[in-house]
């Protein structure tokens, strides 16, 4: 396993779409390994492969019940509305308001290719949604909108270590 660095702002492996992984080969179960690796040392709780300038559909999510390894994750259903302060380790110091679906259900390929469905809600369920966008080339700077009256700074800031994916 190994650290892998991580791309930033405007690496051009940030905007593009990342192709389906046809075989869970060495190089994708070492991806896998790096990735899980290189987001626990940055106190993340999701990163996507091209975070770290690989071009695959592959992302891992920890939001503190285990790593999830999603392989050609796909959206099968999403519902409701959350809004949340996010960031994101390849944009670092920025961070805003995104709402997203509060509920989720991934489908997608473990590492032993069984296909697998997650049923997410919460912290999982936006973590879920901004690691397969990153694998579609989106970024979450494209979904920041004003907070709602009320919302408070204190409220941000607990949010904000926790969501930084
Ligand atoms: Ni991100």
């Amino acid at each position: 396993m190994a650290i892998r660095r991580i791309v930033t702002d405007n690496d051009a492996a940030l905007y593009k779409v990342a192709r389906h992984v046809e075989h869970i080969d060495n190089r994708i179960n070492t991806l896998i390994d790096d990735l899980l690796e290189t987001m626990y040392d940055a106190n993340g709780v999701g990163l996507a492969a091209p975070q770290v300038g690989i071009l695959r559909r592959v992302a891992v999510i920890d939001c503190g019940e285990g790593p999830v390894i999603l392989i050609n994750p796909e959206i099968i259903h999403t519902e409701g509305e959350q809004g949340c302060m996010e960031a994101c380790l390849s944009f670092p110091g920025k961070n805003g308001y995104v709402v997203r679906p509060s509920r989720v259900i991934v489908r997608a390929q473990n590492r032993d290719g069984e296909v697998q469905e997650y049923d997410a809600t919460g912290l999982f369920a936006r973590a879920v949604l901004h690691e397969t966008d990153h694998l579609e080339g989106r970024v979450f700077l494209e979904l920041i909108t004003e907070p709602p009256e009320g919302y408070t700074e204190d409220e941000e800031q607990e949010t904000e270590k926790a969501v930084i994916e």
